[in-house]
C-alpha cells in the first residue's frame, strides 16, 4: 500500500513532530474543500452498523480521530473526509500556550508505538472556537478542553468553566480532560473529591448556558481518564459519573508505564518523560473499558481508545463494551485509510459474527476482559 511502502518510510526521516505538521498540512489543504464535503457526505449513507445514536447525536460510524492529533482544529474537516465518523479536537485550553520544549514526540517503531510529552501546545480556545465556527464539520465534533499549565490545580475549575464558555456553542460534545500525564498534577483531578467538584461546576455552567439558548440541551459532557488507575480508583470515577450526570467516559489517555516494550531500553530513557501510545496501551485499555462497562452494567457509553491499528482491535474494544472508538497513533502507523479500512473491517465481522447492529455487541465479552484487573 502507498502509504506503508512509500510515504510512512519518508515521513519517518523527519522528526516526528515535523512529519505530523506536514501531514496536517496537507490533508488540510488537499481535503479540506468542497470536493472532501461531498465525499463525506455521500459515503456511510446507508451504515452497515445500525443507527449510532450515541448521548443525543447521531454517528455516521463508530471510529473516531482522538485527542492531540488536530489540536487546533485546523484538519478537521478533512479528517471527516477521510472516513472518520468523528473528530476531537484539541485538547485545548483557556489560554494559548507553546507546550513543553521539543523534542517532545519520539516513535517506537519496534513497538509500534510514540511517547509523547506535548504538554497541550494549542492556539487556546478563543481563536480554535473562531476556526471551527467559519468551517464546520459534517461529522461530530467533539472538542478536549484541558488545565493551562500556567493555573494552579486550586484554580483549575476556573480555568475549565472559562475554557468551556469559549468553545460550548461549537462543540457537539466536550471532553473534560483529567489525564494527560504532561501536564503537572493534572491527574490529581481524577480523585473523587476533585473531580466531583470539577464535573459539578462544569455540568452546573452548562446548564445554565442552554437554559439562556432556549430550547436547546446542554452539551454531552465526557470525563476522559488514565490507564494507570487501580480498580478502587475507577469506582469511584464511575460514582462521581454518575452522580454529576455526565455522557460518557473515555478509556484511555497514554500510560506512564514502559513494561514490556521491545525498544531498547537506554533508547526509552533518553527520550525522558511522557505519555506512551499504541500497541503496548492496547490490552490495559480493554480492560479498563470492560471495568467501566461492568461497574455502570452498560449503562454509561463509553469510548474505547488505545492502541488500534485494525478492525478486530476496534472490535476487541466494542466487546469490552465501548460503543465508539478512536485512535491516534494507529493513524501513524497505518496511514490515511486507516478509518475506512477499519469501517470496512467491521462491517465485515459483523457479518461474519451474524450480527445486524454494533450494539448486539457492545459488552458482549466485558467479563472476560476485565478478569485481569488488578485491586490494589
Ligand atoms: C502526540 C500525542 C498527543 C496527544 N495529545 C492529547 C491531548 O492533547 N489530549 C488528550 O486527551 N489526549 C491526547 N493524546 C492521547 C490520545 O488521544 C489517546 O488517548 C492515546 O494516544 C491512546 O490512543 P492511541 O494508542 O490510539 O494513540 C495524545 C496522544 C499523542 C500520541
Amino acid at each position: 500500500m502507498l502509504y506503508r511502502s512509500i510515504l510512512r518510510p519518508l515521513l519517518f526521516r523527519l522528526p516526528p513532530e515535523t512529519a505530523h505538521e506536514l501531514a496536517l498540512h496537507s490533508l488540510a489543504m488537499m481535503l479540506g474543500t468542497r470536493w472532501a464535503r461531498h465525499a463525506a457526505a455521500s459515503r456511510y449513507m446507508r451504515s452497515p452498523f445500525g443507527e449510532l445514536r450515541r448521548f443525543s447525536l447521531l454517528f455516521k460510524n463508530p471510529v473516531g480521530i482522538a485527542a492531540g492529533f488536530d489540536k487546533n482544529g485546523a484538519a478537521a474537516q478533512a479528517l471527516c473526509a477521510l472516513g472518520f465518523g468523528f473528530v476531537e479536537v484539541g485538547s485545548v485550553t483557556n489560554q494559548p500556550q507553546p507546550g513543553n520544549p521539543r523534542p517532545r514526540l519520539f516513535r517506537l517503531p519496534q513497538d509500534q508505538a510514540l511517547i509523547n510529552r506535548a504538554g497541550f501546545n494549542n492556539e487556546g480556545a478563543a481563536r480554535i472556537a473562531e476556526r471551527l465556527r467559519q468551517h464546520p464539520t459534517d461529522c461530530v465534533l467533539g472538542i478536549n478542553i484541558g488545565k493551562s499549565r500556567a493555573v494552579p490545580l486550586e484554580e483549575a475549575a476556573e480555568d475549565y468553566l472559562a475554557c468551556f464558555d469559549k468553545i460550548y456553542d461549537v462543540a457537539d460534545y466536550v471532553v473534560v480532560n483529567v489525564s494527560s500525564p504532561n501536564t503537572p498534577n493534572l491527574r490529581k483531578l481524577q480523585s473523587a473529591e476533585a473531580l466531583s467538584s470539577l464535573l459539578y461546576a462544569l455540568q452546573k455552567r452548562n446548564r445554565e448556558l442552554a437554559e439562556k439558548r432556549a430550547g436547546r440541551e446542554a452539551v454531552p459532557m465526557l470525563v476522559k481518564i488514565a490507564p494507570d488507575l487501580i480498580s478502587v480508583e475507577i469506582e469511584e470515577i464511575v460514582r462521581v459519573a454518575q452522580e454529576t450526570k455526565i455522557a460518557g467516559i473515555i478509556a484511555t489517555n497514554t500510560t506512564t508505564e514502559r513494561k514490556g516494550l521491545r525498544t531498547p531500553k537506554r533508547n526509552i530513557e533518553s527520550f525522558g518523560e511522557g505519555g506512551l501510545s499504541g500497541a503496548p496501551l492496547r490490552s490495559r485499555s480493554t480492560e479498563v473499558v470492560a471495568a467501566l462497562y461492568r461497574m455502570t452494567r452498560g449503562s454509561m457509553p463509553i469510548i474505547g481508545v488505545g492502541g488500534i491499528f485494525t478492525a478486530e482491535d476496534a472490535w476487541e474494544k466494542i466487546c469490552a463494551g465501548a460503543c465508539l472508538v478512536q485512535l491516534y497513533t494507529g493513524f501513524i502507523y497505518q496511514g490515511p485509510r486507516v478509518a475506512r479500512e477499519i469501517n470496512e473491517g467491521l462491517a465485515r465481522i459483523l457479518e461474519r459474527e451474524g450480527l445486524r447492529s454494533l450494539d448486539e455487541a457492545v459488552g458482549s465479552r466485558a467479563k472476560e476482559f476485565s478478569e485481569g484487573m488488578s485491586h490494589d
